[in-house]
């Protein structure tokens, strides 16, 4: 398909003042403060439960109205309308791009687009709702002891087998879940062909009460096939050396009816693997794998925590994809963190950005949000095929607080880098301890020790704007040789991001923001964010060279010398 030229922000009049002004910028956190008693107050937006603070930005009133204008310019309103209307705006692989239409309420009046749209001739509000009943319905038999595995015992343990969008959407929910989880149940989740992925995972569990999803969009995915098998060969292995089944192909078939589900757009190839359709969840093309925790591949997820709990998670969603749709541009949040996003990275040359959660169970959100903003932005063409005309998707890393503070902060605060950082944060945690005891001097006895924690939150996103003046330093009486090493900058900037707590919902909505932050920036710069052809060389390298790392002498000799001689030393430490 071919697609029209998208507009270069780099050719409007506001991208060329945003440029005239990054040219001679001297951010100013301190005075902007001390001079506008409103600039916190205005610069915190509320979406759905969320409260963001942008007020620590190296921001002012003109740069975001050129920002808010650049998007006016390339009409990001228009091009979100298109895609939750199904338009094909993965235009290289000519799909549409629907993974709101996921989390559209079953009986929600008033949807945009209404209720029932068709997209290529499909229903896409019954296909949904059909697969999640049947999710659901799989879910329950599961948590109740309904199902259970071939020996007749319930299902204790779920091994989630998937990589990519098929591991890291479902991990990184499950672990900010945890306090939903029933009960009795837990979910392992397997992705790396690092043969001790399989091997850690299935470790000391019990082959009677396990239940595999394999999970794999297009069920063609080496890593997860592979892992797939070996956790077949697992399984029977384990329940032949019980004495749990016999030695048959029945009973073995048998045992992978009651002991593999899958999830997959590829329903025909789930068959071929001898999987059971009837056990097989489906979804369709226009989810991306990394936009697809809230399609099937949530099953695992669905599992541990029930659905109606999912259900909550799916509102959570859809509250932001409503925001996305309806807040006017000045007061949408997606929008603006995608605008300063590229703020920092075309006009401020920020290469990286940190996302800091001060949520323990949000420990995978930074891994999450790698793939979802890298595979997705990471393009140097525009969906035209032509060059993009600026610097495109930053880096994006991150690490809990306050773990991070005693590892990387320090680049952060004094550092010649500038790294935009998100923190996130709930005001309520799930286990709300209390240090009785104290240490006897900084910490009083009986202390909420979440508070401490959230103490630290207030405190970076602070010292980081603030910083410390060299006056300030020496005040304390500091030896006037180790100031300038004592000294703080500041001016580095922070967005604050603040949950009541870390809910079913509240998962989804920032799931959802970060979803419509990759939107934005994609929309902005040209490029499909859909897409990711940059995957696949590496895939097809692998395939070639496996002849030469299992010893085929002409396929390492046609190799480059690097790779010849690297395969070689490989071989050669091989016991
Ligand atoms: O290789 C990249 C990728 O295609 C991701 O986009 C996707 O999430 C992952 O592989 C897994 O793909 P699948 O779900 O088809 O196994």
């Amino acid at each position: 398909m071919t697609a029209s030229a998208p507009v270069d922000p780099t050719s409007t009049d506001a991208w060329k003042q945003l440029a005239s002004i990054a040219g001679g910028f001297a951010p100013d956190l301190r005075g902007w403060f001390a001079s506008d008693a409103g600039r916190a107050d205005r610069y915190t937006f509320q979406a759905a439960d969320l409260t963001i603070d942008l007020s620590k930005n190296l921001l002012t009133d003109e740069i975001l109205a050129l920002l808010l204008q650049v998007a006016r310019d390339i009409d990001v309103p228009g091009r979100f309308q298109a895609m939750i209307a199904g338009e094909h705006i993965n235009v290289t692989e000519d799909r549409a791009v629907l993974h709101t239409a996921l989390r559209r309420p079953k009986d929600g009046a008033g949807l945009v687009p209404p209720k029932g749209f068709v997209v290529d001739g499909q229903d896409i509000d019954a296909d949904v709702h059909a697969t999640l009943d049947k999710v659901y319905a799989f879910a329950d038999k599961v948590r109740s002891g309904q199902w259970t595995g071939v020996t007749g015992k319930r299902i204790q343990t779920v091994v989630n087998i998937g990589i990519g969008g098929s591991d890291l959407g479902p991990v990184m929910v499950y672990e900010a879940l945890k306090p939903y989880v029933q009960a009795g149940l837990e979910v392992r989740f397997v992705s790396n062909i690092d043969p001790t992925d399989v091997y850690e995972k299935t470790a000391g569990l019990d082959p009677e009460t396990t239940l595999f999803i394999v999970a794999s969009k297009t069920f063609g995915t080496l890593e997860t096939l592979t892992n797939a098998r070996l956790a077949r060969e697992w399984l029977w292995n384990q329940l032949l050396g019980t004495g749990a089944i016999n030695d048959t192909d029945t009973a073995r078939s048998d045992a992978v009816a009651k002991h593999f589900v899958a999830v997959s757009t590829a329903l025909d190839k789930v068959a071929a693997f001898g999987i059971d359709p009837e056990n097989a969840f489906g979804f369709w093309d226009w989810v991306g794998g990394r936009f697809s925790i809230d399609s099937a591949i949530g099953t695992s997820v669905v599992i541990a925590i029930g659905p109606d709990n999912w259900r909550e998670v799916l509102s959570g969603f859809h509250a932001i994809d409503e925001h996305m749709r309806t807040a006017p541009l000045e007061q949408n949040v997606p929008v603006l963190m995608g605008l300063l996003n590229v703020w920092y990275s075309n006009f401020l040359k920020a290469q990286s950005h940190a996302v800091l959660p001060y949520a323990q169970y949000l420990h995978r959100f930074p891994a999450y949000l790698q793939q979802l903003t890298m595979e997705s932005n990471g393009k140097s063409v525009r969906w035209d095929g032509s060059p993009a005309t600026t610097d495109t998707g930053e880096v994006f890393w991150g690490e809990p607080g306050t773990n991070g503070q005693h590892a990387f902060y320090q680049l952060l605060h004094q550092g010649t880098r500038m790294v935009p950082a998100d923190f996130i944060a709930v005001a309520n945690p799930a286990h709300a301890l209390k240090d009785e005891a104290g240490d006897g001097a900084a910490v009083e006895p009986g202390q909420d020790v979440h508070a401490l924690f959230m103490a630290n939150f207030f405190a970076q996103t602070k010292a980081l704007a603030f910083g410390k003046t060299e006056d300030e330093v020496r005040a304390e009486g500091t030896d006037e040789s180790v100031v300038p090493a004592r000294t703080f900058p500041g001016n580095r900037p922070t967005t604050s991001i603040l949950a009541p707590a870390l809910t079913p919902s509240v998962v989804g909505q920032l799931i959802a923001l970060y979803e419509h932050i990759v939107f934005t920036q994609g929309t902005i710069w040209g490029i499909d964010s859909f897409d990711q052809w940059g995957v696949e060389l590496g895939k097809q390298l692998a395939l070639q060279i496996t002849p030469a790392v299992q010893g085929d002498a002409d396929a390492l000799q046609s190799q480059d010398s690097s790779t010849k001689a690297l395969i070689a030393k490989y071989l050669d430490l091989r016991n």
